[in-house]
C-alpha cells in the first residue's frame, strides 16, 4: 500500500535566493477543518487547504466515516457532516500522526468501531498518550505492545460520560483528541493542561458553534466543553503554514545575498516560536500588514540574509516551535557561537526520533552537535563542509531541513529519500527552485 521505493535529493551551494515563495495551507488547520466539518451538521466550504498526503488521508478517513468531501480545486474543498458510521475497512492515515490522533479522539466519544493504521513511521509512534486518557469517556481499545503502537482497534463509547482530564504531554495533539471526544459527552468535560501548545482546535470549535470556554491556570490552562451541543458547518479559511514557511526563511537567512518575501503567514503567538528566536539570534525578519484571516493571525514576512549568533532556547518555548527544531538547527550550524535548545524530549515522537535524526545529519556534514539528557548543543561555524549523506526516517522535515544545509555548505548535501516531504509540502522543489536553488539527482 505504501510504496517501498526511495527519491534521493542533493542540495548544492545556492546563489543569493530572491524573490516572493507562495507557502501552502497550515497542516495543522486543514487536518480540523476537515475533520470538524465532517462532525457537523450542514456543508462546511473550506478555503486554502493544504492539499498533501497527510491532509488528503484525513479526507479519505473522514468519507470512510460517512462524511460527503468533495475538491472543487485549488484548495477548495467542501464536507458534508453526517452520522459517523463503522467503516468497513481501516482507516490509513500514512505518516499523519496529527489526523489519526483527532480522529481517534473523535471516534472514542461515538458508539462505533474502527481499526487505525498508517505507514512504517506512524506504526513506530505511541497511541497510548491519547487512547489511556480517552478510557475516560467510556471508550476501549487494542493495540500493540504497552505504547499501543498501530494497527490499533478502537471502540467508541455507547454513551459517552463527561470528562475531566489532566493532559501530562505537552500535546496539541492530545488535547485536541480529547476535545474532539467530549463533543460527544453528555455534560461537561474539562480538560486541563499544564503547558500552551497550539489552540486551533479551540479557536475552529468556537466557529462551528460549540460552547466552550478557556480559563488560565499557572503556566497552563482549563478548558471546559459542554458536549451534544451539535456543530453547525462553517467556512474556514486556511493561512498559509509557518511549519512549512521556515524552511524558505531559514534558506534565506542563511544564503548570502538572499532576500524573500514570504506573504500571508499564519501567526498564532502559539506557533511563533522559531521567529522569536531566529530574531533573538540577530535575524532580519520584518513582519509586515499583520491582519485576521479565518479567526487567525496572518502577516507578511520580509527576510533578508542575516549574520546570526548563537542562543539559549529556553525549554518554555518548546511547544510554539516543536516542529521547527530541525530547521532551527541548520540555522544554529551557520550561527557564530553555541545554540543550546533546551527540553526537547517531544522530539523523540515525531515521525522519527528527531533528536537523533539532527544529531546524526549534522555530524554526516561536519558540524559538532552535544546531547545532555533531552538538551541539543550546536556548535555553530562560519563554513560548514557538507559533503554527508542524510538518513530521512520517513520525515519530511529532516529532509527539507538537511536540503536547506546544503545550500549553503561547502560541498553538496544529499538525503536519502525526499518522497515524505509530499506529506505537508507537495510542491518544496518547485518553490525553493523558483527561489534560485540548486536541487538535483544525485
Ligand atoms: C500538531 C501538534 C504537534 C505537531 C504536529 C501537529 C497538531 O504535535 O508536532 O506536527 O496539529 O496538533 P504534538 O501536539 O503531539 O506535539
Amino acid at each position: 500500500m505504501h510504496p517501498q521505493h526511495t527519491i534521493p535529493l542533493r542540495a548544492r551551494k545556492a546563489p543569493p535566493l530572491k524573490g516572493v515563495a507562495q507557502v501552502p495551507g497550515d497542516k495543522s488547520i486543514s487536518q480540523r477543518a476537515l475533520i470538524l466539518g465532517a462532525m457537523a451538521e450542514g456543508e462546511t466550504r473550506i478555503s486554502g487547504l493544504l492539499e498533501s498526503e497527510d491532509v488528503l488521508s484525513t479526507a479519505g478517513a473522514m468519507r470512510a466515516l460517512g462524511a460527503e468531501v468533495t475538491r472543487d480545486g485549488g484548495g477548495k474543498w467542501r464536507v458534508r457532516g453526517a452520522e459517523w458510521k463503522s467503516p468497513a475497512a481501516p482507516l490509513d492515515f500514512g505518516n499523519s500522526g496529527t489526523g489519526s490522533r483527532l480522529v481517534m479522539g473523535a471516534v472514542a466519544g461515538k458508539n462505533l468501531t474502527a481499526i487505525f493504521t498508517g505507514d512504517a513511521s506512524l506504526r513506530s509512534r505511541p497511541m497510548a498518550r491519547v487512547l489511556d486518557p480517552l478510557k475516560a469517556f467510556g471508550a476501549a481499545y487494542q493495540g500493540q505492545g504497552p505504547k499501543a503502537l498501530m494497527p490499533v482497534t478502537l471502540e467508541g463509547a455507547r454513551d459517552a460520560n463527561p470528562a475531566e482530564i489532566q493532559v501530562t504531554v505537552a500535546s496539541a495533539q492530545v488535547k485536541s483528541a480529547l476535545l474532539l471526544a467530549a463533543l460527544n459527552a453528555r455534560g461537561v468535560s474539562r480538560i486541563a493542561q499544564s503547558t500552551l501548545t497550539r489552540d486551533h482546535t479551540e479557536k475552529m470549535l468556537v466557529a462551528f458553534g460549540a460552547k466552550i470556554s478557556v480559563a488560565s491556570s499557572g503556566a497552563g490552562e482549563v478548558i471546559s466543553l459542554e458536549g451534544r451541543i451539535g456543530l453547525k458547518a462553517t467556512a474556514v479559511e486556511v493561512p498559509r503554514d509557518p511549519s512549512s514557511a521556515a524552511f524558505p526563511l531559514v534558506a534565506a537567512l542563511i544564503v548570502p545575498g538572499s532576500e524573500i518575501t514570504l506573504p500571508a503567514i499564519l501567526l498564532n503567538p502559539r506557533r511563533t516560536g522559531l521567529i522569536e528566536t531566529l530574531k533573538e539570534m540577530g535575524a532580519d525578519i520584518q513582519i509586515a500588514n499583520r491582519r485576521a484571516s479565518g479567526g487567525e493571525e496572518i502577516g507578511d514576512l520580509m527576510v533578508r540574509h542575516s549574520k546570526l549568533k548563537g542562543v539559549i532556547v529556553p525549554a518554555a518555548r518548546a511547544p510554539s516551535m516543536i516542529d521547527e527544531y530541525p530547521i532551527l538547527s541548520v540555522a544554529a550550524a551557520l550561527a557564530e557561537g553555541k545554540t543550546v535548545m533546551m527540553g526537547l524530549e517531544e522530539l523523540r515522537v515525531k515521525e522519527s526520533d528527531r533528536l537523533v535524526a539532527i544529531i546524526a545529519g549534522l555530524t554526516a556534514n561536519g558540524v559538532a552537535t552535544e546531547e545532555v539528557g533531552d538538551d541539543l548543543t550546536v556548535l555553530g561555524m562560519a563554513k560548514v563542509p557538507g559533503g554527508g549523506l542524510v538518513t530521512t526516517h520517513m520525515d519530511h522535515r529532516i529532509a527539507m531541513s538537511f536540503l536547506t544545509l546544503g545550500m549553503v555548505s561547502e560541498k553538496p548535501v544529499t538525503v536519502d529519500d525526499v518522497a515524505m516531504i509530499a506529506t505537508s509540502f507537495p510542491k518544496y522543489q518547485d518553490l525553493m527552485r523558483g527561489l534560485g536553488a540548486i536541487l538535483e539527482s544525485p
